[in-house]
């Protein structure tokens, strides 16, 4: 009589069981309170532009510099802070590239500093492209 041993391998089976516990999504429960006098528009998104053209425009942003500051803030008594204001936030992207190309002259009764935005910034080399870059460039520093 011979025994035989039967070395049964076992297989260990992992069940990874991944439990994903649905987020508590916060119940959009705003309360009516609205200070706000203007209609609050849904926020504009930085243009999601691609890097080549917000670096062609932060080139030329350094003839704009001189007036708006190296990091766009503005400088006093020159140009204004182009970063952040209602203004720049709500302003389409179109509208600042037209802005961009005709200025602000102290004529305009848009203009609120009676200091001159001149058309191009007083660079008549700005061509479209540029222009296009220098919206993208100034959305990103939003
Ligand atoms: C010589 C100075 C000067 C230069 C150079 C200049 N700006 Fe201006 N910019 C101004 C002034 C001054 C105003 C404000 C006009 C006003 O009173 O409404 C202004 C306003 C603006 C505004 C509107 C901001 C707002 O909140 O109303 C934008 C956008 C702008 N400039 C972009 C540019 C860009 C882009 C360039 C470069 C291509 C540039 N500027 C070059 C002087 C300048």
């Amino acid at each position: 009589m011979t025994k035989k041993h039967f070395v049964v391998g076992s297989l260990i089976a992992f069940v990874g069981l991944i439990a994903a516990c649905g987020g508590d999504e916060s119940s959009g429960n705003s309360d009516g309170s609205s200070t706000a006098p203007a209609a609050t528009a849904t926020t504009v998104p930085a243009t999601p532009s691609n890097e080549e053209v917000i670096a062609l425009g932060e080139k030329e942003f350094g003839a704009c510099a001189s007036c708006h500051g190296a990091d766009g803030t503005g400088v006093t008594g020159l140009g204004k802070n182009l970063v952040g204001s209602e203004f720049m936030t709500s302003i389409s992207d179109s509208d600042l590239a037209t802005l961009i190309k005709t200025g602000r002259p102290t004529s305009d009764p848009a203009n609120t500093t009676g200091i001159d935005m001149p058309p191009k910034g007083g660079n008549p080399a700005l061509n479209d492209e540029k222009i296009d870059g220098l919206v993208a460039y100034i959305r990103s520093i939003q």
